[in-house]
């Protein structure tokens, strides 16, 4: 038999990057992050302007089409998204059959992926008109999704979009109208929903990201590679903080508000606590959208007059922190997740809905890394191993095991 060593230099050489801590895996024009001094870009624009001067539609065009749309591209844009704006009234039996416990990133993924069977041009990644009917068939159909996953988890009857609205506003209405009720514009939620949603939109190859590349590079189509990024959003290292987040504050606050016991707690190498909502694989200073939710979440409660006791222990955890030998030696700051489900909270947001709310935000990056993937005919992803298991072996009968 060949041993493995000679296998291996067969092999050739091969890199061993656990969590890919210093592997690029592609080329991207989209996002510029530079983790040391807190800089985030998208196609060039800060983040601090484009939360400020801008709306969620004019972010996700610059992102998947690289420039901002002037005035005539914003509204094609709008409107071919209108146009895709129903979802097949089959598509609420899959929502009726799942429980009203199931957890909505849960649903959220399983629609997506459904959305497939009812839309089956968009499995045609073949040309640029191909993918834009993708495009704009996910941008119209996914808050649809977000709005079923959250009026299924608050007991409430569906709610249709209206065309008349903007992209957000409807987004809202559909979440939040009540039944029986005039639908009312509520302008401090609608701005805070857009500029968390801005916020959120792209962060080059994070976990979520890098799986709608890889899953976007074997061909599967959009629907299928957003699907599985949603799952990957799940996990409570990646998106699913922003829930871990508002429970760990709920939890300290009904443990008597002791941050400094969660402090010791986190810093202990045997409990396997984490301060959730700090940390990032790539900032290494602040995250500067935890900066800008940070002053967006004072303005928020202050402008709904809302007084919320876990603002209050959050910023106390992060004053604790910046003073703390621990997190200052590892470089640990909060994170986008760190004080968005502050807001989304006070919007009347279930804390399961929270996650989704990140994708909803997310879906114009992951759309436009796809994009930017199948445009540059990127090769399918396939990382190597080092394989490190039994060389050959005789096979045994089952009778003599
Ligand atoms: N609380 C306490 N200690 C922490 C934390 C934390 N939140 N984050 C990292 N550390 C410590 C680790 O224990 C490790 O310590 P050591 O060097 O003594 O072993 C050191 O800091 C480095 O941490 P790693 O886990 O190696 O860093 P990595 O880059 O792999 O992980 C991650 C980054 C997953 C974000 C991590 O900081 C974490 O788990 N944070 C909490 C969860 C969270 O907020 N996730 C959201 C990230 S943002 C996003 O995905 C949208």
């Amino acid at each position: 038999a060949i041993d493995i060593k000679t296998l291996r230099a067969a092999t050739g050489m091969v890199t061993i990057d656990p969590g890919y801590k210093n592997t690029g895996s592609c080329e991207s024009a989209i996002t510029f992050l530079d983790g040391e001094q807190g800089i985030l870009r998208y196609r060039g624009y800060s983040i601090e302007d484009l939360a400020e001067k801008a709306d969620f539609l004019e972010v996700a065009y610059l992102l998947i089409f690289g420039e901002l749309p002037n005035k005539e591209q914003l509204e094609k844009f709008h409107s071919d998204i209108k146009e895709e704006s129903q979802v097949d009234e089959e598509m609420k039996k899959i929502l009726d059959g799942f429980p009203k416990s199931a957890h909505p990133m849960g649903v959220l993924s399983s629609l997506t992926s459904a959305l497939v069977a009812f839309n089956p041009s968009c499995v045609d990644v073949s040309s640029e008109s191909a993918m834009y009917n993708s495009i704009v068939r996910i941008l119209a159909k996914f808050p649809v999704l977000v709005a079923w996953a959250m009026r299924k988890k608050k007991g409430l009857p569906l709610d249709y979009g209206d065309d008349t609205l903007g992209y957000v506003e409807n987004i809202h209405k559909m979440m939040f109208k009540r039944p029986n009720q005039e639908y009312k514009r509520d302008p401090i939620a609608i701005d805070a929903l857009d500029k968390l949603l801005i916020l959120h939109a792209d962060h080059e190859q994070n976990c979520s990201t890098s799986t709608v590349r890889i899953v976007g590079s074997s061909h599967a189509g959009l629907f299928a590679s957003l699907s599985a990024g949603i799952s990957a959003l799940w996990g409570p290292l990646h998106g699913g903080a922003n829930q871990a987040v508002l429970e760990m504050l709920e939890a300290i606050e009904a443990d008597g508000g002791d941050t400094k016991k969660y402090m010791a707690k986190a810093k202990d190498k045997d409990d396997p606590f984490r301060l959730m909502g700090f940390g990032h694989r790539v900032y290494k200073n602040f995250d500067p959208r935890a900066k800008i939710i940070k002053k967006s979440a004072d303005e928020v409660l202050g402008n709904l007059g809302i007084e919320d006791p876990i603002l209050d222990i959050a910023k106390g955890l992060e004053k604790e922190a910046l003073e703390d030998q621990y997190f200052v030696d590892r470089k640990l700051y909060p994170n986008v997740d760190f004080y968005s489900g502050i807001i989304y909270r006070a919007l009347g947001i279930p804390t399961e809905m929270f996650t989704v709310m990140f994708a909803l935000g997310r879906l114009p990056g992951w759309i436009a890394q796809w994009r930017e993937m199948r445009l540059r005919k990127e090769p399918i992803g396939r990382p190597r191993q080092v394989y490190i298991g039994e060389n050959l072996r005789s096979f045994v009968p089952l009778e003599k095991r």
